[in-house]
């Protein structure tokens, strides 16, 4: 296990974990990586560190540069674990490093999974730190993803290693953009902002306001590929997602049983097709959560639609309004739909779940009992034409 040389005294040190297929209930199709840089100066500095399960393949990337026992400073952009797992293990080799963290929450949740034997040393944004030749100053980025995320830019490089912001589960045996697929690392980072950021996008743009005159030559997230000749690119699509940019586009979600619930989605599909706006017809039980919450984020129209079963929805139309509601994409205009046989419910479930979620609705719930005709198929269309 080697580090890998980022530019001169700059090494990548982390961990690539390609089995990762779950991160909290998003499906990481692609795996993830958990990155942590080593910056060789008169003071050694770690920036974040691995995974519990990684730790040893951290500390050899690190003794392929440096006896560990040599680190001076811990920067810990963030302490959830992910980015944290092994700091334990270095402070047991590196026993004089100072921990830097970001404000008293910083503290307390390195403190609350590592205890209270470290010698941390609490930033805020604007602090600096000088470790011989290069000078590193700290921004903090709360929410981004956690109340203690910060950034930290290298002023001598113009490399900003940015932790959770810009970053991606994507595990790559390449470490920079122009090595990896860069279509893939872009959707993956979508993906990533739009189930984990999401909810924060205030946050997130105050982030991108703070960072906005930066000059930046190198992004090093603490998760997938290295930014380097998509800089410009991953700025302007975190621009975009913290600013909650939508398109004219619509994301048809359903759950069937014997196929009319499925019938009126397409025939809700039909309306946008009349309207010229793109549209995706899915299957609740087919495309993971995090994928369909992917198409939602910048999309102007969501219909949403279960047939009724022993009184209330399907589960996994239930299991999707719950994570929506967790991830909250806000000013969505939405269509509730489904089939029933006697009592129907489940659409008034779907309706008063986007309700509260403040979306407005295009139209009044479209309830079909049993199976629709091709009358009320078209009627379905037609009334929805009308409201676009
Ligand atoms: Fe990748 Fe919020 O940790």
């Amino acid at each position: 296990m080697k580090a890998t040389k980022i530019s001169d005294n700059i090494y990548w040190v982390g961990a690539i974990d390609w089995n990762l297929r779950s991160f909290h209930g998003y499906d990481t199709s692609n795996g993830s990586s958990y990155n942590a840089y080593l910056i060789i100066d008169e003071k050694i500095t770690l920036i974040d560190n691995v995974k519990e399960g990684f730790k040893q393949e951290l500390l050899e990337r690190i003794a392929s540069v440096v006896d560990p026992s040599k680190i001076d400073i811990i920067i810990s952009n963030h302490g959830e674990p992910d980015h944290s797992g092994a700091i334990n293990d270095i402070t047991n080799v590196a026993k004089n490093a100072t921990i830097y963290v970001s404000g008293a929450v910083g503290e307390k949740i390195l403190k609350a999974y590592y205890g209270d034997t470290h010698d941390i040393k609490v930033v805020k944004t604007g602090d600096k730190l000088n470790t011989g030749k290069y000078n590193f100053t700290f921004l903090q980025t709360p929410f981004v993803h956690w109340p203690d995320n910060m950034v930290t830019y290298l002023e001598e490089e113009k490399i900003l290693f940015s932790n959770d912001c810009f970053g991606q589960h994507y595990a790559s045996s390449s470490r920079f953009d122009y090595n990896a697929d860069p279509q893939i690392a872009i959707i993956e980072a979508r993906k990533y902002y739009a189930n984990i950021v999401l909810p924060y996008s205030k946050q997130a743009l105050k982030a991108c306001k703070l960072l906005e005159d930066l000059q930046i030559d190198i992004i090093a997230p603490s998760h997938g590929i290295i930014w380097k000749e998509y800089v410009k690119e991953i700025r302007a699509q975190y621009d975009e997602m913290a600013n909650r940019v939508t398109r004219e586009k619509a994301v048809i979600v359903y759950d069937t049983m014997y196929d009319s619930t499925r019938k009126i989605a397409y025939a809700i599909a039909d309306a946008f097709d009349a309207k010229n706006i793109p549209y995706q017809i899915i299957d609740v039980n087919v495309t993971p959560f995090s994928d369909i919450i992917t198409e939602i984020m910048d999309s102007k129209y969501l219909a949403i639609g279960s047939p009724t079963a022993n009184n209330v929805m399907l589960p996994n139309i239930a299991g999707f309004l719950h994570y929506l509601k967790g991830l909250n994409p806000t000013g969505l205009k939405y269509i509730a739909f489904g089939s029933y046989g006697w009592s129907g419910q489940s659409i008034d479930m779907i309706k008063q779940s986007l309700d509260e979620m403040k979306y407005e609705p295009v139209l009044d719930p479209i309830k079909v009992l049993y199976v629709p005709s091709k009358e009320q198929i078209l009627d379905i269309t037609n009334s929805i034409i009308e409201k676009l």
